[in-house]
């Protein structure tokens, strides 16, 4: 649990709702939460739903775990602890992102099921996806675009998920990629086709 530190602290409601930003939007703000083995695709996915719906004129940004860790997250490392709290902080910003009407893709290995569910919780009703990226392992040691599984194999690197350290399966994501089976154009369209159906943007015309 995270130490609450902070207290006199009173929340302050601002004058604009969330629903007059997503009128000016013309969408709903949501966090799509991509969870996976390191190089299942995660971050290819995001990027290209990112690309496709900035083109069909919406407003979408990606959270990616080793661009966090660049900034925001670079005091945490691959403890479960510090993965927990990396997870922590991002479900935090998702939420905002959600709030101001963005649709969110965040693209985290996020390991344990606990810490996912949390961010589920967190979130208000209907804005959480989660999104499995089902690569088996071998598939992604064999891409191995960073040279990491080769670093973890041969013990250069400790903890590294899917060699030394968990990855726990989502039991109930609300949709499952196959990347091992798609394009990431058609992986993306999967997510949209998600996001139409649960009403979060309006289906456009081909
Ligand atoms: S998470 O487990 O806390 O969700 P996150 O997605 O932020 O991880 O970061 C994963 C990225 O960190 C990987 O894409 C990889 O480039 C890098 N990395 C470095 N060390 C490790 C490790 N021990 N386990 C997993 N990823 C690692």
């Amino acid at each position: 649990m995270t130490q609450v530190r902070a207290t006199n602290i009173v929340w302050h409601e601002g004058h604009v709702g969330r629903d007059q930003r997503e009128a000016l939007l013309n969408q709903k703000g949501a966090l799509i939460w991509l969870t996976g083995l390191p190089s299942s695709g995660k971050s290819t996915v995001a990027f290209t739903v990112e690309h496709a719906l900035v083109e069909r004129g919406r407003l979408a940004y990606v959270l990616d775990g080793d661009n966090i860790r660049h900034g925001l997250n670079k005091n945490l490392g691959f403890s479960a602890e510090d993965r927990a709290e990396n997870i922590r902080r991002i479900g935090e910003v998702g939420k905002l992102f959600a709030d101001a009407g963005f649709i969110t893709m965040s693209s985290f290995i996020s390991p344990y099921r606990e810490d996912r569910d949390e961010v589920r919780a967190l979130m208000d009703e209907g804005d959480f996806f989660e999104v499995f990226i089902d690569t088996p392992l071998a598939i992604c040691e064999k891409r191995d675009p960073k040279g990491l599984y080769k670093k973890a194999r041969s013990g250069e690197i400790s903890n590294f998920t899917g060699i030394s350290d968990p990855y726990e399966i989502p039991e109930n994501p609300e949709l499952i990629i196959k990347t091992a089976e798609c394009t990431p154009q058609e992986a993306a369209l999967q997510i949209i086709e998600l996001l139409e159906v649960r009403d979060k943007i309006s289906a456009v015309p081909e």
